[in-house]
């Protein structure tokens, strides 16, 4: 028989007929995702046509729209236009990619730094980059994604250990007797739990086995530290951690990430990073933006100061109220609703009245602890956070989940 006579149904695209669960949801009005904002003033955007109080972004000390950072982006698109078409490695590498460099560097007291065109990149250039055949990468299994992510892209082998279980780490640690080697890394804030990675004894069982400590201050820069230096600083230990990962899409108001460290681990990197090499690098107005938002970060440090003070305002009204916030200390509060679908109807009915949050669910928590996670800004008003919480506690009271 000819070959193109025969039909054989494609059973690739089975799976993507059979997911239905995202339509139900949608057409229940319950869906609450890819929720586009049409327009945005720090504090409140507007989705739907209604402004809504935003309480789950990542922009922790508001400079999204600081004047400095606007006009230093501006300036840059029309300087080096709008992107910069090509890698680093090759006709993709500007001066201003060089002074972020220095300036990051400088900032949290490393010798070298490399930029990345995201912060999921960056931790998945750093681990691949650095992990070779036969040796290990130590992970807690609430790192982020691109954390795991960075582990299967290595060639070397990863082991994990529960969630803050550093006898646990030790137990993996002994077992390894490849005389290879090995590098642990965490997150320096949990994005979902909000509670901080304990550097000191990271660093000294690290020490003890001889292994490099990488920390992901993704939500750390700009949060902890006496000038938002991050994780390591806050514990007063900046020195001791060897790799220290971030990102820009948060704090610095942007897109974009970086490794710091060594100057002979950055270069190395330049040279074997894949995901650093092989992708076109941060175009100039986002690399012109973080610059600046960094310039403000440390000329503006009672933004620190508002940003921790209605971190503890929201904490504070949430357990108030009886509401389960777990082992947060941070300005990322998430609140533990219970079963899916409570969830999702106690997010749509904050929604509607004017509170914007994430709900968070299987499979990133067991299915019986979904929760709503927000965080504040240090743009936020006491009235807005205010505002809030009383929408919590009217709709928690309503569902039964306080
Ligand atoms: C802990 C952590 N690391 C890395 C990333 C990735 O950063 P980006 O979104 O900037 O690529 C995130 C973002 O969600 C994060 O929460």
């Amino acid at each position: 028989m000819p070959i193109d006579t025969v039909q054989t149904p494609v059973a690739l695209f089975d799976k993507c007929r059979q997911f239905t669960r995202a339509r139900e949801a949608q057409a229940a009005g319950l869906y609450p995702y890819f929720k586009p904002i049409s327009e945005s003033e720090d504090t409140v955007v507007v989705i739907e046509g209604k402004k809504r109080i935003m309480l789950g972004s990542n922009n922790y000390l508001g400079l999204t729209h600081h004047p400095k950072v606007l006009e230093a982006a501006q300036a840059a698109l029309h300087r080096y236009g709008s992107g910069c078409t090509g890698s680093r490695f090759l006709n993709g590498s500007l001066d201003l990619h060089e002074q972020l460099e220095s300036a990051l560097a400088e900032f949290l007291g490393k010798e070298s730094c490399l930029v990345f065109s995201t912060g999921y990149g960056a931790n998945l250039g750093m681990i691949s980059g650095l992990v070779g055949r036969g040796e290990t990468v130590y992970l807690d299994k609430l790192d982020h994604a691109c954390i795991v992510d960075g582990a299967k892209l290595a060639f070397g082998d990863t082991q994990r250990f529960n969630h803050g279980d550093l006898e646990g780490l030790v137990r993996l640690l002994e077992r390894n007797t490849t005389g290879k080697g090995t590098l642990i890394v965490v997150d320096g804030v949990y994005s979902m739990e909000g509670d901080i990675a304990d550097v000191p004894e990271l660093v000294r069982i690290a020490n003890r086995y001889g292994a490099a400590l990488a920390v992901d201050d993704a939500h750390s820069l700009g949060v902890l530290g006496p000038n938002g230096e991050g994780t390591g600083a806050h514990f007063g230990m900046q020195q001791d951690v060897d790799i220290i990962a971030g990102t820009f899409s948060k704090s610095l108001a942007s897109v974009g990430g970086f490794v710091a460290g060594d100057e002979t681990m950055i270069h190395y990197l330049k040279h074997h990073s894949r995901p650093f090499i092989f992708t076109a690098s941060l175009p100039p107005a986002n690399t012109a933006g973080v610059l600046a938002a960094l310039q403000v970060m440390q000329e503006e440090p009672d933004r620190r100061e508002r940003l921790w003070d209605n971190a503890r305002r929201l904490q504070r009204g949430f357990q108030n109220l009886g509401f389960d916030i777990g082992p947060t200390t941070t300005p990322i509060v998430p609140v533990l609703i219970g079963p899916l679908d409570t969830t999702f109807v106690f997010w749509r009915k904050l929604y509607d009245a004017g509170v914007f949050t994430n709900p968070v669910v299987p499979p990133a928590v067991p299915p019986s602890q979904c929760r709503l996670r927000t965080s504040v800004m240090a743009t936020h008003t006491s009235e807005q956070i205010d505002f809030a919480l009383e929408a919590f506690a009217t709709i928690g009271k309503e569902l039964g989940v306080t």
